[in-house]
């Protein structure tokens, strides 16, 4: 099969379009025909092994330990291992194969059956493929960490990437009333998408303005931690998913002090891939809460210029890679 490989950290220069062995799925395994895969953040870091730590986590201390990156995959599944119970060959599938390796860049992956959940029947498979990482840490922020309510005003920051048109769709269906902080030319998308007020952030500085907010989501850090403290409300809670390293480790070291010396709460996510997340994604996908925002489509043999793309931090919703044989289908 197809698939782009690297064999040491680097720029996307080090990517390269090869030939390899096609994998056979284990017992517990599904063999996925993949479709569509989607970019994240995950994959720049781990082709970059920037921050180091990436190295030290799993991703290998010299050289990348799995050489084919692509966490969120859709596609069809193709064949099974004798324990897999949830699927059928043919079955449309979506799934985050991060927690087993990754290896969406390809034709194929091999994956266990809980990291894949039916794709939803009213989206492509590219769409489908933009949704697993960046929409399970959306709702796992606003839902589990951030304990958002319907009527609270919610303020997410870096609405218009991956992860953030996600976050204003879903706190859009908690009935949360919802401000997204974007760039200018993305002002539109983001109110398309369902916020209620929006904030250029290159005009106005919204941690300035005097508004409160009872939830916070920040895509990546952006701003200092006693700035978002300052902008919740007494009970507010704020929720970082990415950003410099100074950035999380103030969230990670210093949002739990805070939230012990106070009523406020503040603290940083660490999404998990779930299958009970991606069912609830994708029922409401299916009940039209939610719409993947797909800014780029890219060949596979393109994946190098998609990372390009993805590392200018400015993506208009998700980067998504087709595989040929999905515009047969
Ligand atoms: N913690 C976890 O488990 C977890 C899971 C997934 C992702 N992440 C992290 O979450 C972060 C966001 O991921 P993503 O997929 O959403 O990235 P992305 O698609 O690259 O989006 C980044 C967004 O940030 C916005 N942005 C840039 N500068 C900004 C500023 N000064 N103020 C406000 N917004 C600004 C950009 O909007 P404009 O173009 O409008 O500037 C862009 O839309 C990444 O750091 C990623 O590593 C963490």
């Amino acid at each position: 099969m197809k698939a782009i490989v690297y064999y040491k950290y680097g720029s996307p220069d080090v990517l390269e379009l090869e030939e390899v062995e096609k994998p056979t799925p284990k017992d517990n395994e599904v063999l996925v025909k993949i479709h569509a895969a989607s970019l994240n953040a995950y994959d720049w870091h781990l082709l970059r092994a920037d921050p180091f730590l990436v190295r030290l986590m799993g991703g290998g201390l010299l050289k990348p330990k799995n050489k084919i990156l692509g966490a969120d995959i859709a596609g069809r599944v193709e064949a099974f291992g004798i324990n897999v119970k949830q699927f059928q060959p043919g079955d449309e599938v979506f799934g985050d194969t991060s927690g087993c390796g990754s290896g969406g860049f390809a034709e194929y992956v091999c994956v266990p059956e809980n990291a894949l959940a039916l794709k939803p029947a009213n989206i492509t498979f590219e769409e489908a493929a933009a949704v697993p990482m960046a929409a399970v840490t959306a709702l796992q922020g606003l839902r589990d960490k951030g304990k958002i309510q319907s009527g609270q005003k919610v303020l997410i920051n870096g609405a218009s990437g991956g992860v953030g048109t996600f976050a204003v769709q879903i706190a859009k269906s908690f009935g949360a009333e919802v401000t997204g902080v974007c760039s200018t030319k993305k002002l539109d998308m983001v109110r398309s998408i369902g916020a209620d007020q929006v904030i250029d952030y290159t005009q106005e500085d919204f941690t300035q303005n005097g508004q409160r907010y009872d939830l916070i989501l920040a895509a990546n850090g952006y701003h200092s931690l006693s700035d978002y403290k300052r902008v919740l409300s007494p009970k507010g809670i704020y929720v970082m998913t990415g950003g410099s390293m100074a950035q999380i480790f103030q969230a990670i070291l210093l949002g739990p002090w805070i939230s012990m010396a106070g009523s406020k709460k503040m603290g940083a996510l660490t999404a998990k891939p779930n299958q009970k997340d991606l069912v609830f994604m994708k029922e409401l996908i299916e009940a039209g809460k939610v719409k993947p925002v797909i800014d780029r489509r890219y060949t596979l043999s393109e994946a190098a210029d998609a990372l390009r793309y993805l590392g200018e931090g400015h993506a208009r919703g998700k980067v998504v890679i087709t595989l040929e044989h999905n515009n047969k289908t």
